[in-house]
């Protein structure tokens, strides 16, 4: 990864000035909002939330790098989950706050090892002043908290409700809806007030098409799913956070349009054009566009986003949801 910040600006308690200046001016303005007069209301408590770490599924991917790069650079740590465990190191070796947890989310082992991860950034807790010490500097600030946990594993079927097999069906399922239920239980006990719980469900949950029957349907469990989990954890001050993705300028989407130009016999760049014809905005969403809604999240603000889809497709929905 390239452009995260300098060591300096890559301690946790230096979240939130990204766009702010210094950590202390973006404090001070800060304080000039509501919470500035010390009262405890809905969206205060910004200090306590600018620590803990954040749990990144998918870490690898396109979406997901885009989302770390954005998540380290406001000075969150990462705990970065996917199986390739090459891939990770690589995540880790670019960025000091970048933990690698090699795991299948499709196998309950993931709660464990996502677990253990968390756990043993806790023993770093308060080792803040260790300038040097294996890039263990940035990591202060830890306090057990998952700020954020992120789901962006992909889905690895296609087809339509013809041609798919019916057991890649049952997989994708597994991976999307099991392992967001597994992604929870790994970091359910470590949710505190304002703590983002966020998923990727693709907009073909939403809009169905005929081709797509992996896609449409293991998201529109994706979509329900999250609604149930928005209703158990928004009591408790944890918010949810469902993003809708149309197709996105990623090397995934090119995957898919060169399968679908093979086997139409059409030209890779004529199936690209029919993608692209379909946003109103004339042009498909970018990974760092997606991971920008991520960022947004962690503004205090975004508790009024509890519970509810954020549609991330430059104009490609039609139903009025
Ligand atoms: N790209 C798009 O156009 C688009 C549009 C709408 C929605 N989405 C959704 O956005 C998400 C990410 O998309 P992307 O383009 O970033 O995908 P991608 O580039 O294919 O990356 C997928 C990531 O998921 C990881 N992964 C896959 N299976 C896993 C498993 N069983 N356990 C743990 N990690 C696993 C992969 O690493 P390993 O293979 O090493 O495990 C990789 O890090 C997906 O949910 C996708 O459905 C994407």
């Amino acid at each position: 990864m390239t452009d995260e910040p300098p060591a300096s600006q890559g301690a946790a308690g230096a979240a939130w000035t990204e766009e702010r200046g210094t950590s202390d001016e973006g404090r001070k303005r800060l304080k000039s909002g509501p919470e500035a007069s010390g009262k405890t209301e809905p969206g205060g408590e910004r200090e306590d939330r600018a620590s803990g770490v954040a749990v990144v599924v998918g870490a690898t991917g396109a979406i997901g790098q885009a989302v770390i790069r954005r998540l380290t650079r406001r000075g969150l740590p990462v705990v970065a989950v996917a199986r390739g465990k090459a891939g990770l190191d690589e995540l880790a070796s670019d960025c000091d706050l970048v933990t690698p947890c090699p795991a299948d989310i499709g196998s309950n082992d993931a709660i464990q090892a996502i677990g253990a991860a968390l756990t043993g950034l806790d023993g770093l807790d308060g080792l803040d002043g260790l300038n040097g010490l294996n890039g263990l500097n940035g990591l202060n600030g830890l306090n057990g908290t998952v700020r954020m946990a992120v789901f962006a594993a992909g889905l690895p079927v296609r087809g339509s409700a013809d041609s798919i097999d019916p057991d890649a069906l049952a997989a994708g399922s597994n991976i999307k809806a099991g392992g967001l239920l597994r992604l929870l239980h790994a970091v359910r006990d470590r949710l505190v007030p304002g703590s983002r719980f966020v998923t990727f469900a693709g907009s073909l949950g939403l809009e169905p098409r005929a081709h797509e029957a992996g896609p449409g349907a293991v998201n529109a469990a994706v979509f329900n799913l999250m609604r149930q989990i928005s209703l158990l954890y928004g009591p408790r001050g944890v918010t949810t956070h469902t993003l809708s993705p149309g197709p996105a300028d990623t090397p995934r989407l090119r995957r898919i349009v060169a399968a679908v130009a093979a086997e139409r016999g059409a030209a890779e760049e004529e199936v690209w054009q029919e993608y692209v014809a379909q946003n109103s905005l004339g042009r498909l969403p970018t990974a760092d566009e997606l991971a920008w809604a991520v960022e947004l999240l962690l503004d205090p603000e975004a508790d009024v986003l509890h519970g509810s889809v954020l549609y991330l497709d430059a104009g490609g929905h039609r139903g009025i949801h």
